[in-house]
């Protein structure tokens, strides 16, 4: 049966702050898809834990966005309730931080340098929100967040809130139980990381020096949503794509970056259908020519049939 009745679309209407048939496009890095049919963005954890919970009763689909910088929605837009999680308090207490899962992870970084604590430096190189970095075990230049997350907070939908340790969450490169196991579905609240205390003008020269490196190496000031596909175990997406000659190609507006052979750029106006298009491309040639398989890093969502 469709979640569609007149009392869930009544229910749906009534949740403060929400808009119908909203353009998602512009919450993304990419700059691409299509609508929501209910969206809302809310910095409150129990006004959203009360807007999943209503989801649940009432089996309406939901998804949880944040920066929206590793996702791929589709053209014909996303189904049910999208909810844009946006607390972004923080503490500071000792050497750990307790950040909200709206909190950019860039800004976080710099939270930690400003309070004199090192080992977070890396963070500076992570587009998304902690909730984001937490979904997929997010990392740059060889660090993951869960070198340094301690615990985080979080709510199922059904079973209320809890407290689950890296452990739980079954992080790993690029994945996690929220993401690919038993907590899909679930919300994180905020999350904490543990710290050393150390020289933080230090931390923001190693920081200013990372970014550096990173606009060398990447397209960052262009439309995408980072690395395309995870690297295979000892090589790399990028230099495959590369040697599979495949630099440039384009479908419409989406092209495959000069610069970084894993980075997909979106000139202006691509659909999800062209980046699609040109991410099976690319697996079927790294296929054929090295006969290995390219598994996507960014997540597709949406009506995609
Ligand atoms: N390379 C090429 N051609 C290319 C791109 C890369 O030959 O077009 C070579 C480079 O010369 C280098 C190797 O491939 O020898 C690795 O490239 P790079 O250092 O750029 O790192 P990466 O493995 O492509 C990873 C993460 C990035 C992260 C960087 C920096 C993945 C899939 N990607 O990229 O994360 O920023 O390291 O630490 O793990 C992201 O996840 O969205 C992301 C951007």
């Amino acid at each position: 049966m469709s979640w569609r009745s007149a009392s869930n679309l009544a229910w749906l209407r009534a949740v403060p702050g929400v808009r119908q048939s909203e353009p998602l496009a512009s919450r993304t890095s990419f700059g691409i898809g299509g609508p929501a049919d209910f969206f809302v963005e809310i910095g409150r954890p129990e006004a959203i834990e009360a807007a999943l919970e209503g989801c649940r009763r009432r089996a309406i689909p939901y998804l949880l966005l944040g920066a929206g910088t590793n996702l791929l929605i589709a053209d014909a837009g996303i189904e049910g309730l999208v909810v844009r999680v946006v607390n972004r308090e923080h503490h500071v207490e000792g050497t750990r931080v307790r950040a909200g899962a709206g909190l950019k992870m860039m800004r976080l970084a710099r939270v930690a340098a400003d309070a004199g604590l090192r080992g977070f430096e890396f963070a500076i190189g992570v587009p998304g929100t902690v909730g984001g970095a937490v979904y997929q075990d997010a990392g740059c230049w060889g660090k993951e967040l869960r070198e340094v997350l301690v615990e985080v907070c979080g709510f199922v939908p059904g079973a209320g809130r809890q407290k689950w340790s890296p452990a739980d969450l079954q992080l790993g490169y690029r994945t996690s139980a929220l993401r690919d196991g038993a907590l899909k579905g679930a919300l994180v609240v905020e999350a904490t990381i543990q710290l050393k205390r150390g020289d933080g003008e230090e931390a923001k020269r190693q920081m200013a020096k990372l970014t550096y490196e990173r606009n060398q190496t990447q397209p960052i000031k262009t439309k995408n949503c980072g690395s395309v596909f995870k690297n295979p175990v000892g090589d790399s997406a990028g230099r495959l794509i590369q040697a599979a000659g495949l630099k440039g190609a384009r479908e419409g507006a989406a092209v495959i970056s000069q610069m970084h052979g894993n980075f997909i750029v979106n000139e202006g106006g691509a659909t999800a259908a062209e980046v699609a298009r040109l991410i099976e491309r690319a697996r079927a040639e790294v296929r054929r020519r090295f006969n290995l398989e390219l598994e996507p890093e960014v997540e597709f969502v949406g009506r995609w049939r």
